[in-house]
């Protein structure tokens, strides 16, 4: 790590492995513009964007409409996953060779119409996936359990904006995980939990990297700073699946952490309009809120206001944002490494930054709902450099629109 006379600190360029930056089809949301501005200003130097687009990225031509999509506007290096349904098994070999950096599947729905494949077609992309040395990453919630709750709880007429996370409850995300896990272990593929929001979760991938399954794993700063009760202050607006847990389930996720369970971190950004996230009604009975809000330009004030804090140092952070990210996901050292003198990407922080989010509408995104609003940071992204370029510079997206690569990953 390198400082500089004022303090601030050269890292290497930070990694946000799951960003819905909605392009190709939902540009009324975001689009790769929109997202990759957000993430230069954030200090974000690459994004891999989720497949729940429209259409959803789920054939080799989708991939590539995508991929020339953000060659066209994006200001930082850029990657997409591509989705897996009961529809496309066959097609991995395809995808793969067409560059996605991994695969996702939807495991109960969540936003954007994703239908989940059944558990013997998980195994069989399990074994697909394995022979391309890809990795799978799950949104993992079982849809039956969620289905079941959300029922009931209509019929007895809660209100499902404070009760979200009973709705969709610990036991859907913790199964899930643990049942991904034996799938792995059964067929040797190499897995991922994204946005896991729980300790009981975290302890499950616990569980699975010590019976040596390659099982890592993600969280976001949401989970880490906020507890249910911000459904309480904040209503609609910090609706998000899975959902913020209590101040329990929260200590044991940080325990799970600390002990490295928890492989990275990512925003799971994902904009929706004002009207869709019901911000003129936050706590209305309102089932039908969109779930999802942006968080690119508050993740590395977050994560620097636990290093702040105590809770983890810089190095750790830096790892579990940009050099464990670009490992997990086939990157390193391409990204992901301080290969000073070279193009390489770097974050340049000023970890002393005291900052408030005041207006929402001062950050880059199209949509801007996020319940980190009114929130106090001790650190912020002062610089972000892009393969040698500076992209950002003292609160202006100083780089060319297009400038922005898709990250080559090695196909051997
Ligand atoms: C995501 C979205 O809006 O696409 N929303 C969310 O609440 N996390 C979908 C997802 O990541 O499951
Ligand atoms: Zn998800
Ligand atoms: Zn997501």
């Amino acid at each position: 790590r390198v400082v500089d006379a004022d303090g601030n600190v050269l890292v290497p360029g930070i990694i946000d492995g799951h960003i819905h930056n909605r392009e190709p089809g939902l540009e009324y949301k975001e689009d790769w513009e929109s997202a990759t501005r957000a993430a230069a200003a954030g200090g974000v130097t690459t994004v891999v964007g989720m497949p729940n687009t429209d259409p959803v990225i789920d054939r080799p031509d989708h991939l590539e409409l995508k991929f020339e999509r953000g060659e066209a506007s994006a200001h930082v290096d850029f990657q997409s996953y591509a989705v897996v349904t009961s529809e496309n098994i066959e097609q991995i070999p395809a995808i793969d060779e067409a560059g996605a950096l991994g695969f996702k599947i939807f495991l109960g729905s969540t936003v954007g119409d994703v239908p989940p494949p059944n558990d013997g077609e998980v195994l069989e992309a399990m074994e697909r996936i394995g022979e391309t040395g890809k990795r799978l990453g799950f949104h993992e919630e079982n849809g039956e359990i969620i289905d079941h709750y959300t029922e009931r709880f209509q019929a007895e007429g809660r209100n499902e904006p404070i009760d979200h996370s009973h709705s969709r409850p610990v036991i859907a995300e913790q199964e899930a995980v643990e049942r991904m896990i034996t799938f792995a272990a059964e067929t040797d593929a190499k897995i991922h939990m994204f946005h896991v929001s729980s300790g009981s979760a975290a302890e499950a991938v616990a569980r699975g990297k010590a019976r040596g399954v390659d099982v890592t794993a993600e969280t976001c700063p949401h989970y880490l700073w906020f507890t249910e009760e911000v459904m309480r202050e904040k209503g609609n607006v910090a609706r998000v699946q899975p959902p913020i847990r209590d101040a329990d389930e929260q200590a044991r996720l940080w325990n799970a952490l600390e002990e490295g369970a928890i492989d990275t971190i990512a925003t799971d950004h994902a904009p929706h309009t004002p009207a869709e996230k019901k911000v003129d009604d936050p706590f209305g009975n309102t089932w039908d809120a969109i779930s999802g809000f942006v968080g690119l330009e508050t993740e590395v004030p977050a994560m620097l206001t636990f290093v702040d804090e105590g809770r983890f140092t810089l190095e750790e952070w830096v790892r579990r944002h940009s050099t464990r990210p670009a490992q997990v996901w086939g990157m390193y050292p391409q990204k992901g490494s301080l290969q000073v003198g070279t193009d390489a990407d770097f974050t340049i922080v000023d970890p002393d930054r005291e900052w408030m989010l005041e207006d929402r509408d001062t950050l880059h995104s199209k949509n801007c709902v996020t319940p980190f609003e009114g929130e106090s940071f001790t650190g912020k992204a002062v610089t972000t450099i892009v393969r040698g370029e500076v992209v950002y510079e003292d609160g202006d997206v100083v780089g060319e629109s297009g400038y922005g690569m898709r990250v080559d990953v090695d196909n051997s």
